[in-house]
């Protein structure tokens, strides 16, 4: 086919680039969106965020009938699991959102380009379909948003049958007897609580002496404390050496990080969730002139343009967390910048969840982050223990932190561990997105009784006596 003409060509369809496609479209762009999968929605859509979470709902109800419901009165008989329908549950969600972004595209006229894309220079976009033949995209700008892939661990081959990535995690098709998750991240605690749920042993091997490395410490202890308690096993400050598929599972072998006696375990199945890194494979950066910094990240500057100007890098595949709400927020700010408006994003106010039970969350410094860089500040806590609605829900685990500036009193960071902590989080990026202090979360009035009462209460706790402890 002959030349298409764009003002911008998007490669990649995930959270970064089909929410920046979509509002470049909307400030009245002419725009293609090039992706390699045949549904739209990225990694987070398709076997990430969307299918993690139905499956984390639908084992936390699943725990919830077989052990939670005896305290409520409410008696069962035994609660059986049927795992064909639960998956088949995940995957319609996944394919009903992602022919929402379909339907977006249509309504806001953005051409779906299906297919993989090649800068060929600073304006050119070559994309070769699975079938069919090459097109070549003209485009004024060009926007970069091909997101991420798992990182490999040397010694371990990922078959996504024994030994799988979050992928293969997702799509199990029956409940294995034993697990082994190497990495106590996000993914490696998140898809862990789904089979241990379910059933399965689970035993998460950590290369660090904690968990979820870059959150506040008091979280990360609070969460193996409790996630111990629900019965899934860890071995922190481990390495694992090597895993093999063999005819009955996975043999692995493993030793203390910093040296020692190696040791082996059996496993029907082995989780590698170690990390994520950016995705630029076969994407012409050499040719288009792009440069990467030494982690792989393309370099951009504060409104997201490479070192080649007209092309533009977000999400994942650049610096800052890799979460889909800050793939997202880059695209928005992207696009409105080349639109000319006043737009930018703050890394420092980017929540991140981890939607394990009880959920984790954090906004801003954490406790450690804070002391290293010398800065002196309050500390403000409750726990979930006390707050009259957590008691009426009978999920009482966890506590509400917040850290604020000793001398200004505005908040820093605050960290939650409990329930709902996910939808809690976000009083508290908003109260630091206006630059607000505790004085004014403690100031607001929250309804009773709910679980955001315990946030008042922790912002009471910063400088004052909250009044239910
Ligand atoms: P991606 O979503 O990775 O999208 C990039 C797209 O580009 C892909 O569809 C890819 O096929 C396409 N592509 C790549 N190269 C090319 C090319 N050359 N040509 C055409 N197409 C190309 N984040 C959260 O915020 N909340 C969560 O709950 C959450 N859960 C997660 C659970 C799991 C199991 C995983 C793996 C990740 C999770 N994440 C979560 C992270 C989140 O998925 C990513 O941060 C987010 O998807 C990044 O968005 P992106 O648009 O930058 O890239
Ligand atoms: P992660 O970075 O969250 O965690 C990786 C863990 O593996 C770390 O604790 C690290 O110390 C450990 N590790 C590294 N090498 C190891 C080794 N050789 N042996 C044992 N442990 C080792 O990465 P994860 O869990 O793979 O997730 C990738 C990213 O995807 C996350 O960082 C996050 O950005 C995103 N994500 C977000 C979710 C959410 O928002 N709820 C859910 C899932 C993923």
């Amino acid at each position: 086919m002959s030349d298409s003409k764009f003002d911008l060509v998007v490669i990649g369809g995930g959270p970064g680039g089909y929410v920046a496609a979509i509002r470049a479209a909307q400030l009245g762009m002419s725009v293609a969106c090039v992706e390699s999968r045949a549904k739209l929605g990225g990694t987070c859509l398709n076997v990430g965020c969307i299918p993690s979470k139905a499956l984390l709902q639908s084992s936390e109800i699943y725990a919830e009938a077989a052990h939670g419901l005896g305290v409520h009165g409410v008696k069962t008989g035994k609660v059986a699991l049927d795992l064909k329908a639960m998956m088949a549950r995940k995957d319609n969600v996944v394919d009903d959102l992602t022919k929402g972004i379909a339907f977006l595209f249509k309504k806001n006229k953005i051409e779906h380009v299906e297919g993989y894309g090649t800068l060929l220079d600073a304006n050119t976009v070559e994309v070769k379909p699975a079938k069919g033949k090459k097109r070549t995209l003209k485009a004024a700008r060009i926007l970069i948003a091909t997101g991420s892939e798992v990182t490999p661990l040397p010694g371990v081959e990922i078959d996504e049958k024994k030994i799988v990535s979050s992928t293969g995690a997702l799509e199990l098709n029956s409940v294995p007897k034993k697990m082994i998750v190497i990495g106590g991240g996000y993914i490696g605690l998140e898809m862990g609580s789904v089979w241990q749920r379910l059933g399965t042993e689970v035993t998460v091997v950590e290369f660090l002496d904690r968990l979820v490395p870059g959150m506040d410490a008091e979280l990360a202890k609070t969460l193996l404390r409790t996630l111990t308690k629900q019965g899934i096993k860890f071995k922190l400050g481990t390495k694992v050496t090597g895993a093999k598929a063999t005819k009955t599972g996975v043999a692995l072998t493993f030793e203390p990080s910093k040296g020692g006696k190696a040791e082996k375990i059996a496993a029907d199945v082995v989780l590698v969730s170690i990390g994520r890194r950016p995705f630029t494979e076969k994407l012409g950066l050499d040719k288009a002139g792009v440069t990467l910094d030494g982690q792989g990240r393309i370099t951009v500057d504060e409104v997201f343009q490479t070192n080649v100007a007209g092309v533009y890098a977000i999400g994942d595949v650049i610096n800052g967390p890799m979460l889909a709400h800050k793939a997202s927020e880059d695209g928005v700010v992207c696009v409105e910048r080349m639109a000319g408006h006043v737009a930018n994003v703050d890394y420092d106010k980017v929540p991140g969840v981890v939607y394990t039970w009880p959920e984790v969350s954090t906004v801003g410094k954490s406790e450690e982050q804070l002391k290293e860089a010398g800065v002196a500040y309050n500390v403000g806590k409750f726990p979930f223990s006390a707050v009259s609605r957590a008691r009426v829900n009978a999920n009482t685990d966890g506590f509400i932190k917040i850290l604020a500036h000793k001398e200004t009193d505005r908040v820093l960071g605050v960290h939650i561990i409990g329930p709902d902590a996910g939808t809690l989080i976000h009083e508290a990026v908003l109260c630091m997105e206006f630059g607000g202090s505790s004085e004014d979360i403690a100031a607001t009035v929250h309804a009773h009784p709910t679980l955001a009462e315990g946030v008042k209460e922790a912002a009471v706790a910063v400088t004052g006596k909250p009044i239910h402890m």
